[in-house]
C-alpha cells in the first residue's frame, strides 16, 4: 500500500484542495455580479464540497466527456485510474446555451448563495440511458439514483472548480472532519490501519457487529455516516446522527472510534457505489473499508454480495484500500449472540433480522424493534423521532 506524509496515499497520489485562497476569494467576489450563474441542487452542491476538500481526489472539477464516458463504460478515468461513479454538473439546454467554453461560471447553492466557481472547459450532451444501465444496472425510473439522472439536465458542464469558502456544516459542525483533518487525527492517534464505515441507516446491531469484528483487526474506526441527499423515505440525517452519538456514548470505546460526516449524496448504485465509497474513504485516510450485505443497494436491484464481488474486477494495488467483506449478520437465538452463517449453527428460523421497512412499520405502530435487533436506547430515539414526524 503506497504511503503519503499523512498515512495512506490519496487516490491518484495527491490530496486535492480546491478551496479558494483568500486572494482568489476576493477576486471571485469582485467579479460576482458580472459572471454567468448556474444554480446547483443539493446533490451537485455536495459534489462541489467533496471535490474541494479532496474527498474525490484526484478530481479537481466536474468531469469532462473523456473521463465521463470512460467512467460509465469502463469504471476508470481516461488515464486508467479506477473510478466508478460519474461526477457531473448537468443543466438544461437553456442554461448551457449562453455559456462559452473558457468562461468562469458562478455557482450558487439552492438558496442563491454564491458558493463556488467553475472554469468551463467543456459542455457536452450525454446518454442518460447508458449511464443508468452501466452505473445503476437498470434503466427503471423507479430506481432512486436513475430517477435523479433522468430528471437532471441534458448537458454536462465540465471543468475545474473552486469552493469559495468552507463553512461549518449547519447541523453537524462538530462532526465536519475533512480529509486533511482526518488524516492528521489518525496520525495523532497513532493509527496505522483505519477501517471506514459507510452508512445511511440508523445503526443496528448487525452494523455494530461487523464494525466491531473489523475493529478487532485494525487500529481505529472511522464511523462515517452519509448526510448528503438521500431518498425521501430514508431516516433523516439528524435522527441518524443522534443514534450514532448514542452508540459513541454507550457502546463504542471512545478512543478507538472517530465519528464524522460524509457530505456526499447517496446514489443507491450498489456495487459501483461500493467502489466509490471505498475510494472516498481512502482519501479520508482509511486503509480498510467495510462492505457488508447489499452495500448501497435499494429494492432488489443488486445481488446480496454483488458489491463485494465487484472488488475482484480491480487489482488490489490500483484501488489501494482493502475491502473487509461481511456476510449477512443477524442475532442467533441458539448461541444468543450476533453472528453470520459462517459462525452460527442456527437454522434460518432461529435468526433475528429485520428490514428497514419492517422497522419503520413497527415504529409507526408505536412498537420498538427488539433488543436483538437494535440497542434499546437507539430504538427509543427512533421511536421519539417517529412520534415528532406524525
Ligand atoms: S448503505 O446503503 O450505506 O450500504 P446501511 O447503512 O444499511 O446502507 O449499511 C451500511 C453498511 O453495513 C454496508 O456496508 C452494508 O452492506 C452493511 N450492512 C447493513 N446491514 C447488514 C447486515 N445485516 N449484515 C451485514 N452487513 C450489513
Amino acid at each position: 500500500m503506497s504511503k503519503h506524509s499523512d498515512g495512506i496515499a490519496p487516490h491518484g497520489g495527491q490530496l486535492i484542495n480546491r478551496i479558494a485562497s483568500e486572494q482568489q476569494r476576493s477576486e471571485f467576489l469582485e467579479k460576482a455580479d458580472s459572471l454567468p450563474r448556474v444554480q446547483l441542487d443539493a446533490w451537485a452542491a455536495s459534489d462541489l464540497d467533496l471535490i474541494a476538500i479532496g474527498g474525490f481526489s484526484p478530481l479537481t472539477g466536474f468531469m469532462e466527456q473523456g473521463d465521463y464516458e470512460s467512467v460509465v463504460d469502463n469504471m476508470r478515468l481516461a488515464n486508467g485510474l479506477p473510478w466508478s461513479i460519474p461526477v457531473t454538473l448537468s443543466v438544461n439546454e437553456d442554461v448551457a446555451e449562453p455559456l462559452k467554453e473558457g468562461d468562469l461560471v458562478r455557482l450558487d447553492d439552492q438558496n442563491g448563495r454564491f458558493v463556488g466557481v467553475l472554469e468551463l472547459t467543456q459542455k457536452y450532451r450525454y446518454d442518460k440511458k447508458r449511464e443508468a444501465m452501466n452505473v445503476y444496472r437498470t434503466d427503471e425510473e423507479k430506481h432512486p439514483g436513475v430517477k435523479v439522472v433522468y430528471n437532471q439536465g441534458d448537458v454536462n458542464l465540465a471543468g475545474p472548480v473552486w469552493l469559495l469558502q468552507r463553512y461549518p456544516h449547519p447541523l453537524f459542525p462538530k462532526y465536519q472532519i475533512d480529509p486533511a483533518q482526518s488524516r492528521t487525527l489518525f496520525k495523532e492517534r497513532g493509527w496505522k490501519t483505519v477501517v471506514g464505515f459507510q452508512t445511511r441507516n440508523p445503526i443496528h446491531r448487525a452494523h455494530e457487529y461487523i464494525i466491531k469484528c473489523a475493529l478487532e483487526i485494525v487500529d481505529g474506526l472511522f464511523l462515517h455516516p452519509l448526510v448528503g441527499a438521500t431518498k425521501s423515505d430514508d431516516i433523516p440525517a439528524d435522527v441518524r446522527m443522534r443514534c450514532y452519538e448514542i452508540m459513541m456514548d454507550n457502546y463504542f470505546p471512545q478512543n478507538q472510534v472517530i465519528l464524522a460526516i460524509n457530505p456526499a449524496a447517496m446514489r443507491y448504485a450498489g456495487p459501483r457505489e461500493a467502489i466509490f465509497h471505498a475510494i472516498v474513504r481512502k482519501n479520508y485516510g482509511c486503509t480498510h473499508f467495510i462492505v457488508g450485505r447489499d452495500h448501497a443497494g435499494v429494492g432488489d436491484y443488486y445481488g446480496t454480495y454483488d458489491a463485494q464481488h465487484i472488488f475482484e474486477e480491480f487489482e488490489p494495488d490500483e484501488l489501494g484500500i482493502i475491502p473487509l467483506k461481511f456476510e449477512h449478520a443477524f442475532y442467533c437465538e441458539v448461541t444468543e449472540t450476533m453472528a453470520t452463517a459462517k459462525t452460527s449453527p442456527s437454522t434460518p428460523d432461529q435468526r433475528i433480522h429485520l428490514s428497514g421497512t419492517k422497522v419503520r412499520e413497527l415504529l409507526r405502530k408505536g412498537e420498538l424493534p427488539p433488543p436483538q435487533f437494535s440497542r434499546p436506547l437507539v430504538a427509543a430515539e427512533l421511536a421519539k423521532a417517529m412520534k415528532v414526524e406524525d
